[in-house]
């Protein structure tokens, strides 16, 4: 749906499967892409961040936040962090040469490994702010698992000054939000949509940076 080549067969058919009872799904995967790119130049741009560490980054795709973050400064550091194995082998096979980013295996539901990783700690300076990118992942965690504490326990360890971008599925009661539930919980098991109030609460106290959360356009 994304282009990108880092895809395989069940994959695709069961994309063409999604597609056909849900249509809009493509153009709500674009969207996605297109809010991280924003958020991730922002961040370099606009905020004069030089490191981030992506919860939740999957298979490469077209444009990846280290690609869209080093064209505009070359020497950001990026940390890819994903709990599933193939993952993160397809990016280090991306990443060979690009000593500014790396991939790691961790799980957004051990925040401490996540910061006590010591390829995390030696990629990124502690004392420096640091971009911390949730694109599409929080919605793995549910809710008796604590997602609220998990984000703070993760925007506590963060040096001052950095910044936080969450992007996740809204639950909206209309029929085509049902059937996208449906997918995507026998596709992963494991799927929690959210209300904008429950997303707001996964910020903690942080403030918003305008446009502040808000639906995304295309989803
Ligand atoms: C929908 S993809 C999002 C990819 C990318 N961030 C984007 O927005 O296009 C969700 C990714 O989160 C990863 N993931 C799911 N649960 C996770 C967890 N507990 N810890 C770390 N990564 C997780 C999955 O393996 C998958 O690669």
């Amino acid at each position: 749906m994304l282009g990108g080549r880092d895809n395989f067969a069940v994959e695709r058919s069961y994309g063409e499967r999604i597609v056909a009872s849900v249509p809009a799904v493509p153009a709500g995967v674009r969207a996605q892409r297109a809010v991280l790119r924003r958020a991730t130049r922002y961040l370099v741009a606009d905020a004069g961040i030089r490191q981030l560490l992506d919860i939740g980054a999957g298979l490469p795709t077209k444009d990846n936040v280290h690609e869209v973050a080093q064209r505009i400064d070359p020497a950001t550091r990026v940390v890819y962090l994903d709990n599933d194995p193939t993952v993160v082998v397809h990016a280090h096979a991306r990443l060979a040469e690009n000593p500014a980013t790396i991939a790691v295996h961790g799980d957004l539901r051990d925040p401490a490994g996540i910061t006590a990783h010591p390829l995390v700690r030696a990629h990124l300076d502690w004392n420096q702010p640091i971009g911390l990118l949730m694109c599409g992942v929080l919605l793995h965690i549910m809710d008796d698992e604590g997602p609220a504490e998990l984000t703070a326990a993760l925007i506590d360890a963060l040096p001052s000054g950095s910044y936080v971008f969450i992007q996740h599925l809204l639950d909206i009661d209309d029929p085509a939000t049902a059937r996208m539930k449906h997918f995507m919980v026998r596709a992963f098991g494991r799927v929690q949509f959210r209300t904008l109030d429950q997303v707001r609460a996964l910020f903690g106290g942080l403030e918003l940076v305008e446009p502040g959360l808000v639906p995304m356009p295309g989803s």
